[in-house]
């Protein structure tokens, strides 16, 4: 079969997905299938990378290897249609329609962030009528929505953190900003309802000043989440499957500095994953089952990443996010909680590419 990998995008996570997307193609690869890249620009426009250079950054002998282990958004414009057979879509040239590049069977979003993980592109792969890889449109969406999540995972009796919302215009009518925020602990932190990976979040102690943080996340959406910190351990399980999913082994990140920031998070000097975390069985279950519910309760499918806050001393544990396209490098928390359980990169690739035609 022909996969279509699309990388890139417009969110704040491009770079990200491009070395997710690296690591992903090189798995196709080796799995035999064909592997079209399309990379999409910063501003939505899609790119045919062209085969030597796919080949080269998937044997990793090309000179970008060595400037960074990532795929480059590069190549003559193109766009997507539906196929001519059902359920295939069309990879055409951006400036003569009728030229034809490639035939998907499949496609594989690699993307993180608003746009290529909450739905909008999965809308557009479902308008093509051409199997792809991960969540649905309305999964995708809750998942990347923080307010949706936690109304989904609520209601199915999965823990979050306390938390409260609100939008750009009941913030600005309220001359303090701490009656917004009325029965929460600080630290708090305070989130754009609506992004990937740490961007626009500010944690607001007892000296902070927490009308800066909301400005802060108010800069990348118009919805305000400020959660109640839990000071603990973080935790991540991998959800991977349809129907019947299953949890991989939990993971932990251990943070330096307080909290796993995005500098942290991708250009740190150490690694801070720890798996498998070194919990008692009966948490790693009790993990597992959450991780589970959490994906179901959203109308997962595919795969996930579930994040979980554990305060240690006070016994609780909260899901703090659900991540429907989870960071998917070699040396991603993501493969590496399912490596300890047995199942390996290409095994998970294999996985979702089945999955996806289901
Ligand atoms: N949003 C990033 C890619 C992650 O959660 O892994
Ligand atoms: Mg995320």
């Amino acid at each position: 079969a022909r996969i279509g990998v699309l990388f890139g995008g417009p969110s704040a996570e491009h770079e990200v997905s491009c070395a997710s997307a690296l690591g992903v193609a090189r798995a196709l690869a080796g799995g035999g299938y064909r592997v079209v890249a399309i990379g999409v620009t910063r501003d939505g426009g899609l790119r045919l990378v062209p085969e030597p250079v796919l080949a080269d950054q998937i044997a990793g002998t090309g000179a970008e290897r060595a400037i960074d282990d990532r795929l480059t958004v590069t190549g003559t414009a193109v766009e997507l249609r539906a196929g001519r057979r059902p359920g295939t879509a069309l990879v055409t040239a951006a400036e003569l329609p009728g030229t034809v590049h490639a035939e998907l069977d499949v496609v594989f979003p690699v993307l993180h962030g608003p746009y290529g993980e909450d739905g909008v592109l999965q809308g557009v792969l479902e308008s093509l009528g051409v199997p792809y890889v991960g969540c649905g449109i309305l999964a995708s969406a809750v998942g990347m929505d923080k307010v949706a999540m936690k109304r989904a995972l609520r209601a199915e009796g999965v823990p979050v953190t306390p938390d409260v919302w609100f939008d750009a215009q009941t913030y600005r009518a309220t001359e303090d900003p701490e009656k917004l925020v009325v029965g929460l602990r600080r630290p708090l932190f305070v989130k754009p309802a609506r992004m990937g990976s740490s961007i626009g979040i500010s944690r607001v102690g007892e000296e902070d000043d927490l009308a800066a943080a909301i400005e802060e996340a108010l800069r990348h959406d118009t919805i305000v989440v400020v959660e109640q910190g839990v000071t603990g351990r973080e935790l991540e399980c991998g959800v991977l499957g349809g129907s019947r999913p299953e949890a991989s082994a939990v993971g932990e990140v251990r943070v330096t500095g307080g909290w796993f920031d995005y500098q942290q998070k991708y250009f740190g000097d150490s690694d801070p994953m720890v798996v498998p975390a070194g919990l008692p069985e009966d948490m790693t279950e009790r993990i597992q089952d959450l991780s589970v519910r959490a994906f179901t309760a959203i109308g997962g499918w595919g795969l996930a990443r579930v994040d979980f806050l554990y305060d240690e001393s006070a016994g609780e544990l909260y899901v703090n996010e659900l991540n429907t396209m989870p960071g998917f490098t070699a040396h991603s928390m993501y493969p590496k909680v399912w490596a300890a359980v047995g199942v390996g990169y290409q095994e998970i690739v294999d996985r979702l590419v089945v999955l996806a035609q289901a």
